[in-house]
């Protein structure tokens, strides 16, 4: 249920940091990846050595230690999670969030970041209930942190009342929870995106310069709005988009194949710029020059169209097929017949003349062509085509039908 989301756990330097340990079993098997974040005060509660084994991943500790940072810099390492989760968040860690202190790991990673939060706290039932501690939930809701807990019960010293870190499975609940918001929430979106490579021989391969920058962002802005997303890549020179399950493919066939295997959808965005043909003798051994001077001659098959096949599936069609048209000449009109031809439901037309600048750049400028009409977007950033598009698929979808 957590496949592929990338969860940064700072613990925190309290006595239910042993619980921490439970956590990180729950969330690995709900199928999330965990990168451990150590607290000084932690290390007190919990060793480095029993975080890392169980979290099969590198503890992280030090805001200063130039390995690490070498590796990967604090900022990287909060903006590449999908969700931070602070647990034991104790009342010194909650105190800093709320007031954007940043003098160790922990607190500069969770200022550094727009990754969305979710603490647990825990801590001693008089610090819970002490109106500082409570300004300091009251802000971090504000601020639009998530919480879980804390229990009310015994506690560790020998109180009674509110202050216990909520049990693991409440907090991998939780953290589901985070996840599953948003108007896509509950649906799956395959969206195809980069190049194809199609071989010649086993060294050399025919390929475009798609970047797969545009079907990143679209991925990365489904998976906001909460959709699970199967993201079918060619060989992309973009960073794969967070938070969605990446299946990697070379050719065009391999690509349909992927695409099939991923069925069935709510929707699917065709972002890919799939090869129209493969080479139909290629070889299986590397071709050598043989000094007679001949040269081989390639032949070509046509490879299948995705978008069309998937349009045109008779049962188990996605409720919503979006297909794009790079075009460079009478870019409407090509993309209508298009639309016609496939049998999508929409297609984001663009013109990907050289002087656009578009394919392989930051921006695009496109027109969203329906069976209702043309609706032209002004030129922004891939990420807002993304959003935009992302949004308008939740618009659109039709209601989950009800058993
Ligand atoms: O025919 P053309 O390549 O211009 O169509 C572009 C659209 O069709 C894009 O959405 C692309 O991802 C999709 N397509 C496909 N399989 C192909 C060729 C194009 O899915 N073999």
């Amino acid at each position: 249920m957590l496949a592929n989301k990338r969860i940064l756990l700072i613990i925190g330097g309290g006595i239910a940091a042993y619980k921490a340990l439970d956590l990180i079993r729950e969330l690995r098997r709900a199928g999330a990846e965990v990168t451990p974040v150590l607290t000084r005060a932690a290390e007190e509660f919990v060793t480095p050595l029993s975080v890392s084994a169980l979290a099969a991943a590198k503890v992280y500790r030090d805001l200063f230690d130039l390995t690490d940072e070498a590796e990967m810099g604090h900022i990287e390492l909060s903006r590449s999670a999908d969700l931070i989760v602070v647990a034991p968040a104790t009342a010194d860690l909650m105190a800093k969030m709320a007031h954007g202190l940043a003098n160790d790991l922990a607190s500069t990673l969770l200022l550094a970041t727009d990754t969305p939060v979710l603490i647990a706290p825990s801590m001693n039932v008089r610090m819970w209930t002490h109106p500082a501690t409570q300004r300091n939930l009251a802000t971090l809701q504000q601020d639009g942190i998530r919480v879980v807990g804390p229990d009310e019960g015994e506690m560790a010293c020998g109180e009674f009342g509110p202050g216990r870190l909520a049990e693991p499975v409440a907090i991998v609940a939780a953290v589901q929870e985070a996840f599953a918001h948003g108007p896509l929430a509950g649906r799956h979106v395959i969206v195809t995106s980069g190049p194809t490579n199609e071989p010649i021989d086993p060294v050399r391969y025919i390929a475009n310069r798609s970047s797969g920058a545009q079907g990143t962002a679209i991925a990365e802005a489904l998976a906001q709005l909460g959709a699970e997303v199967s993201f079918v890549t060619g060989p992309a020179t973009a960073p794969m988009p967070k938070g969605v399950n990446v299946i990697p493919v070379e050719t065009a066939v391999q690509m349909l194949e992927a695409v099939q295997k991923a069925l069935p959808a709510d929707a699917a965005v065709f972002a890919a710029a799939v090869a129209d043909w493969r080479v139909a003798n290629s070889s299986d051994s590397k071709i050598k020059k043989d000094g007679s001077g001949a040269f081989p001659t390639l032949s070509f098959a046509e490879n299948p169209d995705i978008l069309a096949t998937v349009s045109q599936m008779k049962s188990g069609r996605p409720a919503l097929v979006v297909g794009f048209a790079a075009e460079t000449d009478d870019v409407l009109a090509h993309a209508s017949a298009k639309l016609a031809r496939k049998g999508c439901d929409w297609i984001l037309a663009n013109d990907v003349r050289p002087e656009t600048g578009i394919m392989g750049g930051a921006e695009n400028a496109v027109t969203l062509i329906t069976k209702d009409g043309a609706e032209g977007w002004p030129r922004m950033p891939k990420q807002d085509v993304a959003t935009r598009l992302a949004q308008a698929i939740a618009d659109n979808l039709p209601p989950v039908p009800a058993d």
